[in-house]
Parts: C-alpha cells; sequence; structure tokens
C-alpha cells in the first residue's frame, strides 16, 4: 500500500484515490479495462495492450476517453511515481458519472483510473513447479472478446477453484474448454500445442498473440481447435497464458496428473523465450 495512483487526470495517494458513487462502472459494469506487464521499469506488449483497448472502447461506444498520449504518459507516470520495476500496470475506463439509466448518458466524460500492483513475473515461484487446474462452468455472457470489467463469472470462477486448492479454474461450456478464469488456455499432444481459436467466446489474449509469433519464430506448431477436459486430462503437457503470468506450466487438471506432475518441456522454453524478450 501507499501507492500513487491516477484518477482522472491527477496523481494521488492511494487513498485518496476516488470515483462517484454514480460512476457507470460501479452501477453496470459499463467499462473495460487493461493491465500491462512491467519488467525491468518497462511495459511489456504495451502495443498489444493499447491496440485492444481502443477495440474494447469501440465495441461498447465509448467515446470522448483519454488520447492515446494520455494513456501512455499515464502508464509511465505511474511507473516513474512509483518506481514500478516489476509487477503491471492496472487501468480502467468506464461511460462516466452520471444518473442512473440503462441508456447511454449525453455529454458524459469518461472516468480514467489506474494503479500499480507489484509482482515477481519473471522469478515466479508457481512456474517452477507447475500450478493445478480445476474446470468449472462459463457463467460469462456472449462477448467475451471485449476485456469488460463486468467480471461475475470469472470472479466465482477463480473463488470456486481456489476453494478446491486450484491456482486458475478452466471455464466449460457446452463440453468445451473456452479459458481460463483470467487467462488462455493450451493443451500439447504430439508437439502441438493445442488452443481454442479466437471468436466471440474468449479474450484475445496479448500474451497469446506474443506466445504465437515466438511459437512460430521456433518452429513450434500452434494448432487453434476447441478442446474438451477429457482430452486435456490426457495431455501431454497443459499451460495457460497472461499479462501476470506469462507462460504458466500446469501439472494437474481436476485430480488428473499432467506431464508425470512436471512442467512439461515446452511449456518451459516456451516461457523461457517469452521471458527473454520481457527482460530485453
Ligand atoms: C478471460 C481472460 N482470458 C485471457 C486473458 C489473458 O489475456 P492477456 O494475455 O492479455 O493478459 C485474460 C487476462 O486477464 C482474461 O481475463
Amino acid at each position: 500500500m501507499g501507492r500513487i495512483v491516477y484518477v482522472n487526470g491527477e496523481y494521488l495517494p492511494e487513498d485518496q484515490g476516488k470515483v462517484s458513487m454514480f460512476d457507470r462502472g460501479f452501477l453496470f459494469a459499463d467499462g473495460v479495462y487493461e493491465v500491462t506487464p512491467v519488467v525491468n521499469g518497462r511495459l511489456v506488449d504495451y502495443e498489444a495492450h493499447m491496440e485492444r483497448l481502443a477495440r474494447s472502447l469501440a465495441e461498447i461506444r465509448i467515446t470522448g476517453a483519454p488520447t492515446r498520449t494520455a494513456l501512455d504518459n499515464m502508464h509511465m507516470g505511474l511507473i516513474k511515481k512509483n518506481g514500478l520495476a516489476e509487477g503491471y500496470i492496472y487501468m480502467q475506463i468506464t461511460r462516466g458519472a452520471a444518473d442512473r439509466d440503462f441508456k447511454f448518458p449525453k455529454d458524459v466524460k469518461p472516468t480514467m483510473i489506474g494503479f500499480t500492483q507489484t509482482a515477481s513475473l519473471i522469478d515466479n515461484p508457481n512456474a517452477t513447479v507447475g500450478v493445478k487446474v480445476v474446470t468449472v462452468p462459463d457463467l460469462r455472457w456472449k462477448r467475451r472478446d471485449i476485456k469488460s470489467v463486468m467480471l461475475l463469472g470469472p470472479v466465482l470462477g477463480k473463488q470456486e477453484a481456489y476453494e478446491k486448492g486450484a491456482f486458475e479454474g478452466w471455464m466449460v461450456e457446452d463440453g468445451y474448454v473456452t479459458e481460463g478464469t483470467s487467462s488462455n488456455a493450451y493443451i500439447v499432444k504430439d508437439n502441438t500445442v493445442i488452443t481454442r481459436g479466437l471468436s466471440s467466446e474468449i479474450l484475445a489474449g496479448c500474451t497469446r498473440r506474443a506466445l504465437f509469433r515466438l511459437a512460430n519464430e521456433q518452429g513450434v506448431n500452434i494448432v487453434e481447435r476447441k478442446f474438451t477436459p477429457d482430452e486435456a486430462y490426457g495431455a501431454e503437457e497443459a499451460f495457460l497464458t497472461s499479462a501476470s503470468n506469462f507462460v504458466m506450466p500446469i501439472i494437474e487438471i481436476d485430480g488428473h496428473r499432467i506431464g508425470g506432475g512436471q512442467p512439461g518441456p515446452v511449456a518451459r522454453k516456451l516461457r523461457e523465450l517469452f521471458l527473454q524478450e520481457a527482460m530485453k
């Protein structure tokens, strides 16, 4: 605690960072967000995150949001003012504060907030031993391609996973894994990485995008298709990706040991490549 946060153009001590109770982010979850990793005081995959933010804003028709320059200044300002070496920047933009009415309010300025979070992204002890996953129902809405702050489905899924002693919940819909509650999901079979293709059913992860590029450069084959929990139980390897975990090996799914209970070679290699690039 004791951070400097950003609220609508101002940098403030975190206990003074406040938004209106009429903010539509609070009343309707009418907003979008981004989480960008920071390694050695530098933003990782920043362009991809800002591109996705612009798309999310356009999809929910928030206009008049802060400019790209304002976004750049906020990210850099938060890193500098908090002396952040490793962790991430969380930021969100909502449609703004107005009298409660489902329709878009007129002449309202979007709310933008941002804060830092320290985390060990490089020397993450979980990555050495691998993590456990359990499957949970996918309770979300139909536009998961939008990085919306409406996260009740993932909150309930992550809590269920936590209560079952797992690190992440893999959400299942119509018998197939969609993605993790806050990550993308992968299995490895015959040296090929399998992950669900992009659609409105999952979020297009920025880490996923970087992983595809790295895998392609290294000649690691990726196939985009759906897989069932049963197929995952029998996989040689499994892993997840996200901005706050990069590539995280999975060693157990619903109590089934994966890869003999050890992080697999493909996941380890992809993680290593990712870390090398992040530390550049
Ligand atoms: C549902 C969901 N899928 C995937 C991801 C991974 O996206 P990224 O790699 O951009 O962090 C996240 C990240 O929070 C997420 O919430």
